[in-house]
């Protein structure tokens, strides 16, 4: 007899150690709000309850991981943790040639550095706001070449991260492909709301490529979480492990940035891979200047260690069901509360639509960064603005002014329950009950560089 009852996913692992959370009151979340100049970035973690800032740098790391950093080779060259994890990510992703690097963007600056020309296009699907930045500082200029569907939060299309071949198209027949150095394609892709690539799309993106000599560069930062909607929602794909997907979405690139503070389980840490020799030499002597020794690129051995295992844990199948499982059930449980959230649900986190949510604020009142304060000061709940204060300003000095003004409610991987996320729901649930009585916010301080970390705001 087939059984109606539904069977749920949990975590697979237990609690060995715990760290204590610190409660506020409004009052003390009202003052601290103003002093960080409503900007969650700036706030202090101690006055924070759930942080869901980021899911970067965030995750806990297992009993492996603590006991891998025990066995730390701390020489400055040629440590053993190095060899470790090369071999884990030839093994794991199949690329040939490694340079650790401390993060993703330092990877991303190299390998910018070493590709990227005055006057260069690099189309990708969608823009990351560290990858550009270097890719614009490089010289280049950065083309979006995404499917329309991701611009659309209400839009249910499963690959959100799909790559639109006609505008890639479009830009080699304007550019020519000498101009274009790589297509930069990620994988979730974060500023959409984590939405997935597929294979088809990769495959036909790898053969376009190939007939104009293009180079594909992955930012792989979350590839096991995209291989888990390849699973769940691309044909022929659902009896494949995730270890294999991954394996074949890195074979369909020709080299990598990582931030391995996101998928690979780790507080820190990144890496540049690459299959091309040449590329890899240039690379290995370039770390030098900027990170370190190409057998430590600015991280200590134990850290090395720590992502060699993390990355193996990472491609487990019921690790990722049950991290992108619990992303999931927040957001059906703020869909039930009528919150308007990017759809489908993304691998990282939910993206709540401020301008569904606050409609009644301009773009330049700056409606994400402004729910992203009212939700902290509701619950202490930290989240990240994703909308116009991240996207900046252009190389003449106007705004961006993107379609998609979120924010981003990132779930750390491992660290909080299924109790945290019905907290979580409730407060965004109870903000948005009295909607109507909230205001925007004007900018009194811009940085240069990346606004979003460090700029200031007044209520308005
Ligand atoms: N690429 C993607 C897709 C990212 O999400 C990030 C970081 C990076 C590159 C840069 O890596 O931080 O290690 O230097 N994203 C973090 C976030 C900051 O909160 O989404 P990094």
């Amino acid at each position: 007899m087939k059984s109606f009852i539904k069977k749920s996913w949990a975590e697979p692992y237990k609690m060995k150690m715990v760290e204590l959370l610190k409660m506020t009151t409004p009052q003390q979340r009202k003052k601290a709000l103003a002093e960080a100049g409503y900007n969650t970035f700036l706030l202090r973690s101690e006055d924070v309850y759930i942080d869901l800032l980021t899911d970067s740098g965030t995750s806990a790391m297992s009993d492996q991981q603590w006991a891998g950093m025990m066995m730390g080779d701390e020489a400055y060259a040629g440590s053993r943790n190095f060899y470790h994890l090369e071999e884990v990510v030839k093994d794991i992703y199949g690329y040939k040639y490694l340079i650790p690097t401390h993060q993703g963007r330092g990877a991303e600056n190299i390998l910018s550095k070493i590709l990227i020309k005055k006057g260069d296009i690099i189309p990708g699907n969608m823009y990351f706001t560290t990858t550009r930045l270097h890719q614009e500082l490089a010289g280049g200029k950065f083309e979006d070449i995404i499917i329309d569907e991701a611009h659309d939060p209400e839009n249910e299309f499963p690959f959100k991260g799909n790559v639109d071949l006609s505008k890639l198209e479009k830009l080699v027949k304007k550019y020519g492909s000498k101009k274009i150095p790589y297509v930069s394609i990620a994988t979730s892709v974060n500023m959409a709301g984590g939405q997935p690539i597929s294979i088809k799309n990769l495959k036909e993106l790898r053969a376009f490529t190939k007939k104009h000599g293009i180079p594909i560069i992955h930012d792989m930062t979350r590839v096991a979480e995209n291989a888990h909607f390849i699973q769940q929602k691309e044909t022929g794909y659902h009896d494949k492990p995730i270890r294999e997907i991954v394996k074949e979405i890195c074979s369909l690139t020709d080299g990598a940035t990582m931030s391995a503070k996101k998928d690979a389980l780790v507080n820190i840490g990144g890496f540049l891979a690459v299959n091309d020799w040449n590329v890899f030499e240039e690379a290995r002597n370039l770390v030098v200047v900027y990170e370190g020794l190409h057998t430590y690129g600015g991280l200590a051995g134990r850290d090395m260690e720590a992502m060699a295992i993390g990355i193996g844990e990472s491609v487990s199948d019921n690790h990722i069901h049950a991290r992108v499982g619990q992303v999931i059930y927040l957001g059906e449980k703020m869909m039930e509360y009528g919150v308007p959230i990017v759809k489908p649900i993304g691998g990282h986190g939910i993206f709540v639509d401020a301008k569904k949510f606050l409609p009644h604020i301009s773009q330049d009142n700056f409606p994400a960064q402004t729910l992203a304060a009212e939700v902290y000061l509701d619950s202490g709940v930290r989240t990240m603005e994703r909308g116009i204060v991240s996207a900046g300003r252009k190389a003449n000095g106007e705004n961006y002014y993107p379609k998609l003004e979120l924010v981003r409610f990132t779930i750390p991987r491992r660290v909080y329950t299924q109790a945290h996320m019905d907290v979580i729901a409730e407060s965004t649930a109870r903000v948005f009950e009295h909607r109507h009585k909230i205001k925007g916010l004007k900018m009194i301080y811009e940085p240069k560089y990346l606004r979003f970390f460090q700029a200031r705001f007044e209520k308005i």
